[in-house]
């Protein structure tokens, strides 16, 4: 069973999930590390960076592999996950472009891509530790509700929720139908899962993660089978419970 851990505030969530990046990377300086982008995990980052540079850690054998994103969006185009990753995390950080494996949301072929992503973590092992966020629809990257599960890297036609919830990250509207992500099967085969939900938009699919079966309709409900998992919910999110 994954252990569900509930705490009072975003801020709280936020020290615990960069606590468990910090001692994955203290454990092991060459891992292999997978963070979601979106708003959930910002303030997460914020406080790994302070705790990496107070406590001068080399974070250059590390390997950061991106969760996923957008078809047609690549790094240049703000709001995209690698860009909001490149700001919020890469950026600061230094980290060097021969240590980052991120899906290029433009590239001429999309199969292509897939295979590409899916080689490069194979050669790497796998990953050591992922800390995802929960869409509205209970997505995990852009596994929505019913995508096969047993893919390792594929690409997903977005559902009206996620494509609805794109809005919040760019400034002017963009046309997005198809997501390119990591696979719930390599998902779920991670050392360490760490997921965090904040906020009232997430209390339903929250209340369902708890309380509801485990079933590839709300993704996210898969975790609840592994040892291995951890999910973080914040007040606002575990409201209904
Ligand atoms: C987005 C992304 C996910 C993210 C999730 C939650 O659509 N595809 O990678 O974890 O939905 O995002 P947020 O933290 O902004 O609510």
């Amino acid at each position: 069973m994954a252990k569900t851990r509930f705490v009072e505030t975003h801020e709280e969530l936020s020290v615990l999930a960069a606590e468990k990046i910090f001692s994955c990377i203290q454990q092991k300086p060459d891992a292999v590390v997978c963070l979601a982008g979106g708003d959930t995990p910002l303030r997460t980052f914020d406080i790994f960076i302070e705790k990496t540079k107070h406590h001068s850690v080399d974070l250059s054998k590390i390997t950061f592999v991106g969760l996923d994103e957008w078809i047609g969006l690549d790094g240049f185009d703000k709001g995209s996950c690698r860009n909001t990753l490149d700001e919020y995390l890469f950026s600061p950080l230094n980290v060097k472009e021969n240590q980052i494996i991120f899906f290029d949301g433009k590239a001429e072929s999309t199969e292509g891509e897939c295979n590409r992503i899916r080689n490069a973590i194979n050669r790497l092992g796998g990953l050591d530790f992922i800390l995802l966020g929960i869409g509205e629809n209970g997505h995990l990257g852009f596994n929505e509700p019913d995508v096969p599960v047993d893919e390792l890297v594929h690409i997903v036609t977005l559902d009206n929720i996620t494509r609805e919830s794109a809005r919040k990250y760019f400034s002017s509207p963009v046309n997005v139908s198809k997501g390119i992500t990591l696979g719930m099967k390599l998902i779920l085969s991670t050392k360490e899962i760490v997921t965090i939900a904040s906020g009232e938009s997430k209390a339903p699919i929250v209340d369902q993660i708890i309380n509801g079966p485990v079933t590839h309709k709300v993704p996210a409900s898969l975790l609840n089978n592994l040892e291995i998992a951890e999910f973080i919910f914040d007040k606002t999110a575990a409201s209904k419970n």
